[in-house]
C-alpha cells in the first residue's frame, strides 16, 4: 500500500510512505550535479548502500551518532567536506537517518551556499512520524537545544517503514513517545489504537495517520507563531532534561517524562502511564525536577512573562496557556 501526504506550506512538498521505498529514492530526488548522502555511524550499512547504489559517484558523509552532532562545529566540518568534494549549488543533500540527521542535514542544506535542496529519508520511527515533516532544521549550543535554526522545507520526504526492522527496541520506544503525544493532543482514536497495540500490525497506516496530523498543524502555522506549539507538549521539560543530563536521556524518553509531569493529577493519568510502560518508556526523572527551571527559561517558548505550555485536559485535545515560571516550578515540584 502506498500513501502520499501533500504539505501545502511556504513551499509544497510531498511525503511518500511505502514499504521498500528506500530502494527507489533516486526517482524522487530532484535534478542535481552531485548527491551528498549524510548519515551517522549507527545507521545500518544495508540502508546506506541501498541509497548510495542508486547514484553516480555520491559523496558519503558519516557523522558520529547522537545529539552532539547537531552543532555548528559539525556543520562547518560537513560544509568543508562538501567544498573539498567539489559541491556547488547544484548539489542535493539526502538526510538518511533519524531526527538528528534530519535536523542537521536540513540545517546544512539551508546554509550551504545560502541553500540547496535536500531530501528527508527518515530511518527511525520518531523521524518518520514527526521530525522529517514540517521543515524545522536546527543545531544546538552548549546551553540550549535547537536554538540555532530555521524553517527550511525538504524537497520531498521518503518514508520506508521496512527500515524500522533494524531499529533497536529503545529507539522504537523513543518514536512511540512522539506517537503517544499525537494521540494525546489531537487524536483520541489514535491513542486507543496505541493502547490496544493495533498500531504494531498497521505501521504504514499509523505513520500515514501521524504524518497527516502533522501536515494539518504545519499548514495552519508553519512558522510556529502559536498553534504549532501544541506539538511541543511535554517538550520544554523534555529539552531541559536532555540538556541537564548532557543528552544521556534520549529525546523520546525525555518527552515521555515531560508529558508525564504535565498530566499529573488528570483523571486519565494512570491510563497514559500504563501505555508509556507498555512501550518501554520510563517516566521517572531520577534527578531533582525543580532544578530544570533554569533550562526551561532558555527554551524558545519562553519569554520574560513566562512560558507557553501545552495542557491536555482530555485525551485527544489540548490548549496552549502562558504560565509563569512560578507555576512551572510548582508543576516540576509535583514530580519530586
Ligand atoms: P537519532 O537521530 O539520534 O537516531 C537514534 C539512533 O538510531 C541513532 O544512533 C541512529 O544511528 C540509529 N538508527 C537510525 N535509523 C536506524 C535504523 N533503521 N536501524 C538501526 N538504527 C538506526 O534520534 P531520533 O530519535 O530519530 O531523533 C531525535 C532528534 O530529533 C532530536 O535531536 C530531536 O530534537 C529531533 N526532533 C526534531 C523535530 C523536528 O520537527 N525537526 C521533531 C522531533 C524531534
Ligand atoms: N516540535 C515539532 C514541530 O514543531 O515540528
Amino acid at each position: 500500500m502506498k500513501f502520499q501526504v501533500d504539505v501545502q506550506a511556504s513551499s509544497k512538498y510531498s511525503v511518500y510512505i511505502e514499504r521498500g521505498l528506500i530502494h527507489s529514492v533516486a526517482t524522487l530526488t530532484p535534478a542535481h550535479a552531485k548527491v551528498v548522502v549524510l548519515t551517522d555511524r549507527l545507521v545500518p550499512t544495508q540502508w546506506v548502500s541501498s541509497v548510495m547504489d542508486q547514484f553516480d559517484d555520491p559523496l558519503l558523509i558519516t557523522v558520529p551518532e547522537g545529539e552532539s552532532s547537531k552543532s555548528l562545529r559539525r556543520t562547518e566540518l560537513i560544509v568543508d567536506e562538501m567544498l573539498d568534494a567539489g559541491c556547488h549549488r547544484d548539489t542535493v543533500l539526502l538526510a538518511l537517518g533519524g531526527g538528528v540527521i534530519g535536523d542537521l542535514g536540513g540545517f546544512v542544506a539551508s546554509v550551504f551556499m545560502r541553500g540547496i535542496p535536500y531530501v528527508q529519508i527518515p530511518t527511525t520511527l520518531l523521524a518518520q512520524i514527526d521530525s522529517s515533516v514540517g521543515g524545522k532544521v536546527a543545531v544546538n549550543t552548549g546551553l540550549a537545544k535547537n536554538i540555532i535554526g530555521g524553517f527550511y522545507p525538504p524537497h520531498v520526504v521518503c518514508i520506508d517503514p521496512d527500515v524500522l526492522h533494524t531499529l533497536p527496541k529503545e529507539e522504537f520506544a523513543n518514536g512511540m513517545a512522539e506517537l503517544i503525544k499525537y494521540g494525546l493532543i489531537l487524536d483520541a482514536e489514535l491513542f486507543a489504537m496505541i493502547e490496544n497495540e493495533r498500531i504494531l500490525q498497521q505501521l504504514p497506516e499509523t505513520i500515514y495517520r501521524a504524518v497527516s496530523l502533522k501536515q494539518q498543524v504545519v499548514e495552519a502555522d508553519e512558522r510556529d507563531a502559536h498553534y504549532r506549539q501544541i506539538l511541543n507538549f511535554g517538550h520544554s521539560i523534555a529539552h531541559a532534561i536532555e540538556k541537564a543530563s548532557n543528552h544521556n536521556v534520549s529525546h523520546g524518553q525525555a518527552v515521555a517524562m515531560g508529558m508525564a509531569m504535565m498530566i499529573q493529577g488528570k483523571p486519565f493519568e494512570e491510563r497514559v502511564l500504563k501505555v508509556f510502560k507498555r512501550y518501554g518508556l520510563s517516566t521517572t526523572y531520577s534527578e531533582n525536577p525543580a532544578a530544570l527551571i533554569d533550562y526551561i527559561s532558555k527554551d524558545k517558548k519562553a519569554s520574560t512573562d513566562g512560558i507557553n505550555e501545552i495542557f491536555v485536559h482530555e485525551i485527544g485535545s489540548c490548549e496552549i496557556e502562558t504560565i509563569s515560571y512560578t507555576t512551572m516550578k510548582t508543576i516540576l515540584e509535583g514530580a519530586q
